[in-house]
């Protein structure tokens, strides 16, 4: 591990989305000085209300930068990750990917500082392997609906290696397997917020597929803490940080609506399936063994106890008024 001291400025991009959000309450915990970046495409300003006048944080929005101080890590979790969201904006959702990542890296080789990439569990598309550990090269349809995005992050991933090659850049690599939790949109489309708006809103579950595709689930606090312990590692290449729980999506539905009912008593709603989607993974599982043993991390956290805090979390933000910050995406609380 590395022990140098800890660095004072930390610059999150992607700020106001679900993980950079968390990332910048995180960092600040932590004492750290921290500038935010978003373009607010799927992030939410809400996210940050509790630290708009915080002594340590000052956000900024999008491309051009600003004149900047002396950057000295560089979290990159801006990239717009819903599917159902990504899929409507395909072209920013590539470009960001790639341009806001060559952005990013430029700002890294030019402050000389370190960044961490998030990619994602799509680079390895309906894998082959199971489960899928760093060395697997994955299975991607480049020509489909999930292109921008799992493309979009493969070419990142290469972007960064050649910058690693070219100009030294000290790069960190996390491949996120389906992270949740509180600050996650409750409309943006992903499966655990979709499942849980509609269970304590009284909607029915709607699952596309049969309920047996899998996906292993990792609660925001593991990851966050993942992240943070990667990017103080000296590992550069890919690193998966997941859980290697894989749950198939209909247990998902059944333990939301299991445990939405022991926090209100309401009865449970009806479940839907609908067909799946293009090119929709059928399994989704980390080996993690990697994480484990150079990072010394593994996540700590239980599906029922992530999912309770996520659930409550929905139900407060629901009580306190506050969604308006969150309608945005489609106001579906
Ligand atoms: N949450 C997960 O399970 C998961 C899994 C794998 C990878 N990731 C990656 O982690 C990162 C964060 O994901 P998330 O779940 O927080 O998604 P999110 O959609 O909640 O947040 C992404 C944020 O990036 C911002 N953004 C999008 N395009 C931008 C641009 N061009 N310039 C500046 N800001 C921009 C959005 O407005 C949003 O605030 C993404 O790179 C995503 O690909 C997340």
């Amino acid at each position: 591990m590395d022990t140098s001291p800890l660095p004072p400025t930390v610059l999150v991009a992607g700020a106001a989305g679900f993980l950079g959000s968390n990332m910048v309450h995180f960092l600040l915990d932590k004492g750290f000085n921290v500038i935010g970046l978003d373009s607010y495409q799927s992030g939410s300003a809400a996210n940050l209300n509790d630290v708009q006048e915080h002594p340590r944080f000052a956000m900024i929005r999008h491309f051009p930068l600003p004149e900047l101080p002396a950057i000295h890590q560089i979290y990159h979790l801006a990239c717009t990750a819903s599917p159902v969201q990504y899929q409507k904006h395909p072209v920013d959702t590539i470009n960001t990917a790639y341009l806001g990542t060559r952005n990013l890296l430029d700002l890294a080789r030019q402050h000389s500082a370190r960044i961490l990439l998030s990619s994602t569990s799509e680079v390895y598309g309906e894998p082959q392997v199971h489960p899928q550990p760093e060395t697997y090269w994955g299975n991607v349809n480049p020509f489909g609906p999930r292109s921008c995005y799992d493309e979009g992050k493969r070419a990142a991933e290469a972007l960064a290696y050649s910058y690693v090659q070219e100009y030294s850049v000290d790069v960190r690599l996390a491949r996120i397997f389906n992270a949740y939790g509180p600050l996650m949109h409750p409309g943006d489309g992903r499966v655990v917020s979709n499942f849980v708006t509609a269970t304590i809103s009284g909607q029915p579950i709607i699952i596309t597929g049969d309920g047996t595709a899998t996906r292993s689930f990792l609660y925001v606090d593991d990851c966050i803490q993942g992240l943070y312990t990667l990017m103080h590692s000296n590992h550069t290449g890919p690193i998966n940080i997941g859980s290697d729980r894989e749950t198939a999506i209909e247990d998902l539905a059944n333990l939301v609506r299991a445990l939405a009912h022991r926090l209100t008593s309401h009865q449970s709603p009806n479940i839907i399936k609908l067909p799946r989607p293009e090119d929709d993974p059928t399994r989704r599982q980390p080996e993690i063994s990697l994480a484990r043993r150079l990072l010394g991390w593994k996540p700590v956290v239980s599906l029922e106890e992530g999912l309770l805090k996520t659930i409550q979390w929905h139900i407060d933000l629901g009580r306190s008024g506050r969604i308006e910050g969150y309608s945005k995406v489609n106001g579906r609380l």
